[in-house]
């Protein structure tokens, strides 16, 4: 697939990003072998990469989905997490692990996990496409699964999107700054 024009630099092709999710998928396989897991997709950025790892994992498991919006993003307040459409499972005594596409700050992550907490699984555990390494920054949650760690870059691609746009590339790339400046 040639490069979309608004694309800098691509940070993980497609034939990296499927292994990636092959990688992730045979983790979670032998972590959750007998505990058939509820894998959450957090709307909307996840469902690309949801989709992969799903189809990635060789046990029974089932899906749900969750859409989130948070409050006080970038800042040290104590934000709250507002739930839009929240699961239609009973988490209570199950194995949950929430999909998320980007750990940015990881605030959205810290308040869905406080959240889900308080319906007591029995683990709750994210598997999370990326994370974002920002210089000086520690994020409030460490995902036990990570699919590639990147730079403080405006990304997108891959479910990401910049206005909405982009979501549908089948590879992550770093958008030229002319586009958003
Ligand atoms: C993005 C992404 C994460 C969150 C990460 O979602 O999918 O949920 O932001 O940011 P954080 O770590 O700084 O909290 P967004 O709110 O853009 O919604 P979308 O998935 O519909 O694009």
């Amino acid at each position: 697939m040639s490069m979309h024009p608004d694309i800098e630099q691509v940070l993980f092709s497609e034939d990296e990003i499927a292994a990636i999710a092959k990688r992730m998928g045979a983790q979670i396989t032998e972590d959750y072998r007998d505990k058939n897991p509820l894998i959450v997709a957090t709307l909307r950025g996840a469902v690309v990469f949801f989709a992969d790892l799903a189809r990635a994992i060789e046990c029974p498991l089932t899906m749900d989905f969750m859409r989130v919006y948070s409050y006080g993003a970038g800042t040290k307040s104590s934000g709250t997490v507002t739930i839009d459409t929240d699961l239609r499972t009973d988490i209570e005594g199950r194995h949950v692990i929430i999909v998320e596409d980007i750990l940015d700050s990881g605030l959205t992550l810290s308040k869905l996990l406080d959240v889900l907490r308080e319906r007591k699984p029995a683990s709750l555990e994210i598997a999370a496409f990326l994370v974002k390494d920002i210089e000086g920054y520690e994020p409030p949650v460490h995902p036990r699964y990570v699919g590639g760690h990147i730079p403080d870059a405006f990304v997108v691609g891959y479910g990401l999107d910049y206005a909405e746009r982009y979501r549908n590339l089948p590879y992550l790339g770093v958008l030229k700054p002319e586009v958003y400046s």
